[in-house]
């Protein structure tokens, strides 16, 4: 029998990209996937890629969307609640779902599904189906939930995951952190309470999942991982998972694999044919993080002030609502240096040799792309995990340098993103990251090469993913 995999993200960018990776990872070696994303999604990834999608492209990846019982004008992009509420609901959708493909003849072998999809571990206990929890962040993020939900368990951690923003919170092999930089102190308490409770309950249920895919690498966390691996189910890490076989050769991207919600601007990429090698900044925040209108206007007067040659991705809803806007006249006074792009093909940007650097929120599919493509980063973490992200960054890995004063979230004004940015693209500190980065990459390239950790632990996987269908 064909081995045939229920591939399930948590339905945003950062979830979605890296396990369509693994998707296209496994369809590359003999596994059928179907790939289930939320209506509004599907919709939006239809649009955004069409002709280039997996499937036209010849790989076994279906996708197939079910509906996120939200009502019609809810919000399904920046609401926390809602995403909640869809990955909580997800259960009847994808158990009818499933019911019509084993009517029509078909057999999945294994669910892969996000470890926030809890319900997905019921569904695959009764119908007898190996389920495999997927965490895309990193291992350190992983194992904050772990020792908090153990520190629970002895009586030492608040139950609710609640702690004071300047209360130094210490968990084993990572760096002390403010309690405002632990991964789930985000926005008021509700909202870092259901953080908690949706991580921690995830994590808590992977424990009987037959894996837990990491999207980081073993070296990179050796430490994190040696401290939760006797408590916490078998963690795999396998990343960075990205088409590093075609990058940085594959120039276009339809050579390039990936599924966005956005459509990409691809002429940027004949911008960045123009620019001389290593001079242009990439500035890009990801998908989530939100601006306030006068903070986006200080990036704009900073970077204008650097006199840069730069690409930016301002997403249409970067400053939280439909319709971000620049200060006037800031497009036609910088539009030969400064290209202004609403999406782009990240991955192909930052392998294009004109970059010489990326101003980052730190999110973890940004930072393990960096590094791959041994780009140096300016770090400006926006909330989660993106605090422990850019402790790697700039302390541990000496990769890149912080934006903000000593890590604070305050407000950053246009001077010191000019200074800042000067710094990082044409100093001795900003030369001295640039070499490191160029190591670091070397390392990814072995960890993924024939023989490597990576390597071997996502051959080990698909060999297991094919046995399931024996
Ligand atoms: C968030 C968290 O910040 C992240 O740490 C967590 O692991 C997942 O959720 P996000 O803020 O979107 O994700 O950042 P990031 O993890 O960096 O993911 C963004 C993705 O969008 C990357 O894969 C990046 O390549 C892609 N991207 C971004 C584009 O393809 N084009 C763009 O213009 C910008």
């Amino acid at each position: 029998m064909q081995p045939h995999a229920l591939l399930v993200p948590y339905p945003e960018t950062g979830h979605i990209n890296p396990l369509m990776q693994l998707a296209i990872h496994l369809a590359s070696n003999g596994v059928c996937v179907t790939f289930v994303n939320t209506s509004y999604n599907h919709q939006r990834i239809l649009q955004s890629n069409a002709g280039r999608l997996p499937s036209d492209l010849g790989l076994p990846i279906r996708l197939v969307d079910v509906p996120d019982c939200l009502s019609e004008n809810d919000n399904r992009d920046h609401d926390l609640n809602n995403l909640t509420k869809v990955i909580a609901n997800v259960g009847h959708p994808l158990e009818e779902l499933m019911d019509k493909m084993s009517a029509a003849g078909e057999r999945i072998t294994c669910i892969i599904s996000d470890i926030a999809a809890t319900q997905t571990s019921e569904i695959a206990k009764k119908r007898g189906i190996p389920r495999v929890a997927f965490w895309p962040p990193n291992a350190s993020v992983y194992s904050c939930f772990c020792h908090a939900i153990h520190a629970i368990s002895e009586g030492t951690f608040p139950k609710n995951g609640i702690v004071r923003h300047d209360e130094m919170i210490s968990f084993p092999a990572l760096p002390s952190l403010p309690g405002w930089k632990v991964p789930w102190m985000i926005g008021d308490e509700a909202t870092a309470n259901l953080i908690f409770s949706t991580g921690s309950e995830g994590v808590a249920g992977a424990v009987d999942a037959e894996w837990i895919l990491i999207n980081s690498v073993h070296e990179l966390e050796a430490d994190v991982l040696d401290a939760i691996a006797p408590h916490f189910g078998h963690l795999l890490p396998i990343g960075p998972i990205l088409p590093l076989d075609v990058l940085p050769t594959a120039l276009t991207t339809e050579k390039l694999m990936t599924v966005s919600l956005w459509p990409e601007d691809d002429a940027c990429l004949e911008w960045l044919n123009a620019q001389k090698p290593r001079s242009v900044l990439y500035v890009s925040l990801g998908s989530i993080a939100i601006l306030s209108k006068e903070q986006l206007h200080e990036v704009a007067i900073g970077l204008e002030a650097s006199g840069l040659s730069i690409l930016w991705v301002v997403r249409d809803d970067l400053t939280g609502i439909k319709g971000a806007s620049l200060p006037q006249g800031f497009l036609d006074r910088t539009q030969n240096r400064i290209r202004v792009v609403s999406w782009c093909p990240q991955l192909l940007v930052l392998s294009h040799e004109a970059v010489g650097g990326f101003l980052t929120h730190g999110g973890w599919n940004s930072s393990m792309e960096a590094l791959s493509m041994g780009v140096p980063m300016l770090v400006w973490p926006h909330l989660g995990d993106q605090f422990l992200n850019a402790e790697f960054i700039v302390a541990k890995w000496g990769v890149g340098l912080e934006l903000s004063h000593g890590g604070t979230k305050d407000f950053i004004g246009s001077k010191r993103i000019e200074s800042m940015v000067r710094k990082f693209m044409g100093s001795h500190e900003g030369e001295v990251v640039r070499a490191k980065a160029k190591e670091m990459r070397q390392q990814i390239l072995k960890v993924v090469a024939k023989g490597g950790s990576s390597n071997n632990n996502l051959q080990s996987f698909v060999t297991w993913v094919k046995h399931q269908a024996e």
